[in-house]
Formats: structure tokens, C-alpha cells, sequence
């Protein structure tokens, strides 16, 4: 991974959001999110409003863009890059929220994935499921994707992920980031489930966003004694292993 190409396309994508969305009426960059998430057939429903030609113009222009910069930067945090750089240019009234920087999220992961490996908890054929109650533009989950494509990738199909946040365009984010790479990467993992809501609250209030699973519940690994937030949150929406919080 190319810090310096992964900076450039933040920073062209920024530039463009952040010119257009001054000329916009609202918010631009959930405009820009919404229009991604189309293509994965998400329907905004009544978070959606109608678009004119000019918008839908900028919107192409940054779809092609989003699509070029995964292309060149496989599972690195982009839409958090951009979101920040945009709290940054005045934008905080919408965006005002600071994610880990996604070399550190990735030093994390090649850490715990050691561990994972040398411990011997990728039984043959079981499926480690791993949670991210807090997961903002889903950087950690996009660290732990790179490092286990980097060094162990046959083991990405025996991965399945969780990922709540209580902030809608944190999960937008996130859901984009993980199916538009495992998509243009041509990449398989067990599951994948996105949820809207609050971690420290009921499951039964958690609002589903998107998601897929490829396994049978009997595959499961149900015994990972890695939790880095004491077990409270594993326990109420029975999670494997909580990556961060
Ligand atoms: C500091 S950011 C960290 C995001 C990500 N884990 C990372 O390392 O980049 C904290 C995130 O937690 C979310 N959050 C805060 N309280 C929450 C709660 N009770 N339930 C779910 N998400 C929450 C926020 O919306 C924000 O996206």
C-alpha cells in the first residue's frame, strides 16, 4: 500500500466534494454516499431527494473517481480520509468525528492476526466471526481485510464481520468501503452484517443496513478469547470478538 497514492486520491475526491457541495443545496457527501450505496441495491428510501442534471454529472465523475482509487488502493480507509479532510474544510456541522488513521488500524491488525494464526484458532473449516460494536468508516475491518489478504489469504473466506454504529453516514461509509472492495477485488468472505444502532443497547433495537452470510451457524468458531472491551457487548448480541471500541 502506497501512502502517498492513497493521500493523492483523498485529497482529489475532497477537493471535489468540497467545491461541489459549496455550490450544492445540502449535504453533498451523503448525496455521494447514497449514490454509491445504489449500486449495491440499497434503496435510501425517504434519505433520498431527487437530483438534478448537474449533480448527477459530479456524482458520475465521483463514482468513476471512488472506483479508480479502490482500484489502486485495495481496503485502505478512503471515505474516512475524506470525511475528515471535509470536517476540516468547514463541514463540521454535518461531519465531526475522527477515526483511527488506517496505517495504525492496519499495524493493529498484522498484531492480532499473529496472534490469531500462531494460536491456532482458524480451526479447518470454521468460521471466525469478529465484531466492531464502534466501527465509524469501518477502518479497523478494512485494516484486518489487508492484512489477512497480504498474508493469509486463503483464510478471508472463513472471516465474518459485524459492524454497528449509532451514525448513519459512519455506516454508509463502512458498508460502501467493505462491499465496493471485496467486489473490484474480487474477494469472498464468510459474512457480513451492518447494523444502524447502539451498541450498548438491545439487539432488538438495531435497525439491519445491510449484509450477507455464506455459511452454515454450525461452522462457527464460539470460543475466541480476544475481547478488548471486557466481554459486555460480546455477551448481549453474541459476538465473537470485539476488535475495538
Ligand atoms: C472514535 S470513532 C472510532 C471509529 C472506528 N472504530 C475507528 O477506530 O476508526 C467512534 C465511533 O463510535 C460511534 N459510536 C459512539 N457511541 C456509540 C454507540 N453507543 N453505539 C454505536 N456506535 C457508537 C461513533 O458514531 C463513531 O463512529
Amino acid at each position: 500500500m502506497s501512502i502517498e497514492k492513497s493521500r493523492h486520491h483523498i485529497d482529489s475526491l475532497s477537493s471535489k466534494l468540497d467545491r461541489f457541495w459549496n455550490l450544492s443545496s445540502d449535504n453533498f457527501f451523503s448525496l455521494f454516499l447514497d449514490d454509491l450505496l445504489t449500486g449495491f441495491g440499497v434503496n435510501n428510501g425517504k434519505h433520498y431527494r431527487p437530483i438534478d442534471d448537474n449533480e448527477r454529472k459530479q456524482l458520475f465523475e465521483l463514482g468513476r473517481m471512488y472506483a479508480q482509487a479502490v482500484i489502486d488502493c485495495p481496503y485502505v480507509d478512503l471515505l474516512g480520509g475524506i470525511y475528515m479532510n471535509l470536517s476540516g474544510r468547514g463541514h463540521k456541522k454535518c461531519l465531526g468525528q475522527f477515526f483511527t488513521p488506517f496505517h495504525v488500524c492496519k499495524l493493529m491488525s498484522d498484531i492480532a492476526n499473529h496472534d490469531l494464526i500462531t494460536g491456532n484458532f482458524f480451526p479447518e473449516k470454521k468460521v471466525l466471526r469478529i465484531s466492531e460494536p464502534t466501527c465509524g468508516s469501518g477502518a479497523m475491518v478494512l485494516g484486518m481485510l489487508s492484512s489477512v489478504k497480504e498474508k493469509y489469504p486463503t483464510l478471508l473466506s472463513k472471516l465474518d464481520f459485524t459492524m454497528v454504529d449509532i451514525d448513519r453516514t459512519c455506516v454508509k461509509m463502512s458498508a460502501i468501503q467493505i462491499l465496493s472492495n471485496l467486489l473490484i477485488h474480487q474477494d469472498e468472505i464468510a459474512g457480513l452484517k451492518v447494523y444502524r444502532g447502539n451498541a450498548l443497547g438491545p439487539m432488538s433495537e438495531m435497525e439491519f443496513f445491510i449484509g450477507f452470510q455464506n455459511y452454515n451457524d454450525a461452522d462457527i468458531v464460539d470460543d475466541i478469547p480476544i475481547n478488548t472491551n471486557g466481554g459486555s457487548i460480546g455477551a448481549e448480541l453474541d459476538w465473537g470478538w470485539v476488535v475495538n471500541l
